[in-house]
């Protein structure tokens, strides 16, 4: 949500800026802007769109010194005066900003001296430096003096006329240090920067950078810290679009190959963390959206699979449940990111219980992995698509072999688990991708359709009405098949298209039951399912994958998601409103 990065460093810095944004404009792409250093002022240059849409870095100064910003806006509407930098009254310091600064209101009382240009909280910052500034300190001290003022998450870069340096600072929403011959990087995602360096810092929070001709570290007080830089494993060509059309069908088909990756872990670390959940009085699975469908399922598997019950609970909603906390109970915390800021929150309040958290990320060096006590990573690679596929099925594998850990059947945990990734390479070929073109071509002429599934598939459901809701705009919703009946099926009309999710489980009657309640209502019924059956109206075929098949069964609708956006002119990298990363509560 929001991306920065920065450069300081012998190459042209604006034309890394300007790339750079290019590959964070997942975080966020209402609007984007850049401050260029150019002898003894800063020249600013800010737009209302996509930065993507930008192919003019020639006519920008060249300059050493640069950083920039692209935009998903939360404080004040999308206009040029609210995209980032915002500056000081003189125009000599100027600010990028991600998160949110929750004392801002009052904090705009009390700069009312200074000339206010637009609507954000942002702008509060460049005004505090400018006062500490006047009051005769260097960049780096008027940055830090006014982070103390600052309540929210945030991270900040800001850049003066008069120095030859760029200060990032960070509370709660992420930056990481790019360490490069050539300079100094500071980015919101390696990413950004992974074209020019693989050598990276993950800042902590409480940290301050000054990337000069050296780089260097200070706490919010001032005290010097040492940060040593590590190797990320992270290639350029993961993170580019390896010649496909879009990141969001890059990264479905690439599960071909995630769900095995993702289930890669040493034994003895699946084991452990099988172990904490065992002993845990009290398990809690926390994600938000698409992660918070994946806990909802796990919850499922463990329920089947370990005899379990584990509690799934969405990352705004779990502080509600401070009450139950105690040392002894484990937060499973699943996230993409490990960025998010609901899910962050989570482990705040757990982590004041003296309760124990472990992430499922996919980030690595993210916030949510810094703050667990033990971390499974999805190994997925970067994920830029602003609809999570690849890291959902991971994050699902992940959980379903820790299920199997806990119930003491890890070896044939391993062997489902590796079935389900050969299954998934095969499933993907090419006529698999046009008979859901093809699909998805009828389904794109509706406003509305349905999703039902049952049991572990009931999560699924929602799951996948978010994936068409978010990617193609339509109005998609999730039941679980035996709530149709308490007041859905009123919404049924002819030819309204409508998927079942049917495994070969213990619930595969009653769901085929389901469908047929529809169809008898004029629905179209669309069967994600091993086998065909009468009551299709199209079927769309899935491995026999058992109390594992939601892993299977959600890549179609990511597939109809995509092809249907396409047919709506939609831009399926980066759907309107969205934004990858959600950094603020
Ligand atoms: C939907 C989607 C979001 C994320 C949610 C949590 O496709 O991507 O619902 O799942 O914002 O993000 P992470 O997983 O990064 O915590």
């Amino acid at each position: 949500m929001c991306g920065i990065i920065g450069y300081v460093g012998q190459k042209n810095a604006p034309d890394i800026v300007i790339d750079g944004l290019k590959k964070l404009e997942y975080r966020g792409y209402d609007s984007w802007g850049i401050s260029i250093k150019k002898a003894k002022s800063l020249v600013i240059t800010k737009k209302v769109g996509k930065i993507s849409d930008f192919h003019d870095s020639d006519s920008l100064p060249k300059g050493s010194i640069a950083m920039g910003h692209t935009r998903w806006a939360t404080n004040g509407p999308v206009t040029q005066d609210n995209a980032h930098p915002h500056t000081c009254c003189t125009g000599m310091i100027s600010v990028v900003h991600n998160g949110i600064i929750e004392n801002f209101q009052s904090l705009r009382k009390e700069l009312a001296h200074h000339t206010f240009t637009s609507d954000t909280d942002t702008e509060i910052v460049a005004h505090l430096i400018e006062d500490n500034y006047k009051a005769g300190m260097d960049l780096q001290g008027a940055v830090r003096m006014a982070l103390k003022r600052l309540e929210g998450r945030f991270a900040i870069v800001a850049m003066s006329s008069e120095y030859d340096e760029v200060v990032a600072a960070k509370k709660g929403s992420p930056l990481v240090i790019g360490v490069a011959d050539d300079g100094y990087y500071v980015a919101s995602d390696i990413p950004a920067f992974l074209d020019h360096t693989n050598e990276v810092i993950f800042m902590e929070d409480g940290d301050v950078a000054r990337l000069a001709s050296d780089l260097t570290f200070t706490d919010f007080e001032g005290t010097d810290i040492s940060r040593q830089s590590k190797p990320i494993s992270w290639s350029v060509e993961q993170a580019g679009l390896d010649g496909h059309p879009h990141y969001m069908i890059k990264e479905i088909l690439e599960q071909r190959h995630t769900i095995k990756e993702a289930v890669s872990h040493s034994d003895a670390k699946i084991l452990k963390v099988a172990d904490m959940i065992n002993k845990a009085k009290g398990t809690f699975f926390i994600g938000c959206g698409t992660a918070g469908k994946v806990g909802m399922v796990s919850s499922y598997m463990f329920s089947t699979i370990a005899k379990k019950h584990v509690n799934d609970v969405v990352g705004s909603e779990f502080p509600n449940y401070h009450d139950f906390l105690t040392p002894e109970t484990l937060l499973i915390c699943i996230s993409q990111s490990g960025e998010t800021a609901d899910t962050l929150e989570a482990i705040e309040v757990a982590k004041k219980k003296g309760c124990k958290i472990v992430s499922i990320v996919n980030v690595m060096g993210s916030t949510m992995m810094r703050m667990s006590d033990e971390y499974i990573l999805c190994n997925s690679g970067p994920e830029k698509a602003v609809c999570s596929t690849k890291a959902t099925t991971a994050q699902m594998a992940i959980l379903a072999l820790l299920a199997y850990a806990c119930a003491g059947r890890f070896e044939e945990g391993k062997r489902v688990l590796s079935r389900v990734a050969s299954s998934i390479d095969v499933m993907l070929d090419e006529n698999y991708l046009d008979e859901i073109q093809f699909l998805s071509k009828k389904v794109a002429g509706y406003e509305s359709m349905y999703i039902i599934g049952r049991s572990q598939n009931y999560p699924m459901a929602l799951e996948g009405a978010i994936k068409m809701q978010e990617v193609p705009y339509i109005h998609a919703e999730g039941f679980a098949g035996g709530e149709l009946k308490h007041g859905p099926i009123a919404l049924i009309q002819n030819g309204t298209p409508c998927i079942a999710l049917v495994a070969n489980d213990a619930v595969k009657t009653e769901i085929l039951i389901n469908a047929l309640e529809i169809r008898s209502r004029g629905g179209y019924i669309i069967g994600i399912a091993p086998e065909d059956n009468d009551i299709f109206d199209f079927w769309i075929p899935v491995p026999d994958l058992g109390i594992a098949s939601p892993i299977a069964n959600i890549i179609p609708i990511q597939l109809m998601s995509y092809y249907t956006a396409l047919e709506k002119n939609c831009d399926p990298d980066k759907p309107r409103n969205l934004a990858k990363s959600v950094t603020v509560k």
